[in-house]
């Protein structure tokens, strides 16, 4: 994604990419002989929602995060209600939280058109999200999965302890789980997700400078139009990716109570710092943590479907 984001963390995406070799039977070249016009028709759709609406880089990344999370990558998020299963969307993690999933739908519709049938929308989820075309091959799930949306979601509120032990699950490193939080480097969260945490400093971490500067624009008072008021997952550089967010959780200025708590005396601390001094090792190992999620439980070969619709089977 060239985009809002900055470029360069795209970049060495790619080329970390390139030298890799694909695990499994997801693959690069998959769509060559079948859509070969798929993957410049996916970009176009992503870029030009991007350059409408610059958070829209950020949205997609954590589509696909929740949808690799939840049964593996199989875009299960994307399906509606039906009367065989419940909708993710509406999981608790989900629920006017996650966005993005009308550009999804959009990319899908132009890929429908030139090639009907071929490209997964589990394929087009991790494009949006990677903008790179390697590993794929994903197939589309014949059901979503609320439950474990709820269950294995990880929460803003949940120890350290239990966000390890929600990655590991996924088999993804503490490191890993360290790397991919740099996300929050981008986009943007809601009052209600860190507002315990701006009025409350019992403990001490919060910086007392940064509580009062996002008090003034999430009110204590919990009403819906307070609870959805925006402020940057990041508050230097919130449009670029860059290892800033690993800088400020040294600083006590992580904005979710998940994002603090990576740099709380525990065992991830040395991570959060290490980062914090080579930007260089952080982007390397997202990019690396990127696959490995990307790469969760994948439905390949003939299981699954290819959804015509991503949000009807
Ligand atoms: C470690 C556990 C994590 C927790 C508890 C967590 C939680 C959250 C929460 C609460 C928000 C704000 C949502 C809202 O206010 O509506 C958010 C935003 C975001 N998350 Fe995470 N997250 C985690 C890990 C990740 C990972 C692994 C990724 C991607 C690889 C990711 C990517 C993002 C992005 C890009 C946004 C901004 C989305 C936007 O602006 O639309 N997060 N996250």
């Amino acid at each position: 994604m060239s985009m809002g984001v900055s470029g360069q963390a795209w970049l060495i995406l790619v080329v970390l990419v390139l030298g890799t070799t694909c695990e499994a039977q997801l693959s690069s070249t998959f769509y060559d002989n079948t859509c070969p016009k798929a993957l410049p028709t996916i970009r176009k759709v992503i870029r030009k929602a991007v350059s409408k609406e610059r958070r829209m880089a950020a949205s997609l990344i954590r589509l696909h995060f929740h949808d690799c999370f939840v049964h593996g990558c199989d875009a299960s998020i994307l399906l509606d209600d039906s009367s065989a299963f419940q909708s993710e969307k509406t999981a608790r993690p989900n629920e006017n939280s996650v966005r993005g999933y009308n550009v999804i739908d959009q990319a899908k519709a132009k890929v429908e058109k030139i090639c009907p049938g071929v490209v997964s929308c589990a394929d087009i989820l991790a494009v949006a999200a990677r903008d790179a075309s390697f590993s794929l091959g994903r197939r589309d799930s014949t059901a979503a999965y609320k439950d474990i949306a709820n269950s294995d979601l990880p929460s803003f509120r949940v120890s350290l302890q239990v966000l390890i032990s929600r990655f590991n699950t996924k088999g993804l490193s503490p490191r890993d789980m360290v790397a991919l939080s740099g996300s929050h480097t981008i986009g943007q969260a809601q009052c209600f997700t860190f507002r315990d945490r701006i009025y409350n400093n019992s403990n001490g971490d919060i910086d007392v400078g940064f509580a009062a500067t996002r008090q003034r624009t999430c009110p204590l008072a919990s009403s819906p139009t307070n609870d959805e008021k925006l402020a940057p997952l990041e508050l230097v550089t919130p449009n670029s990716f860059d290892n800033n967010y690993f800088k400020n959780l040294i600083r006590k200025k992580g904005l979710l109570p998940s994002d603090q708590v990576l740099y709380s005396g525990g065992s991830t601390d040395d991570i959060v710092v290490e980062y914090s001094k080579h930007s260089a090792t952080f982007k390397s190992d997202f990019a690396s943590a990127m696959i490995k999620m990307g790469d969760i439980q994948p439905l390949i070969g003939s299981a699954g479907i290819v959804r015509r619709i991503c949000s009807a089977i």
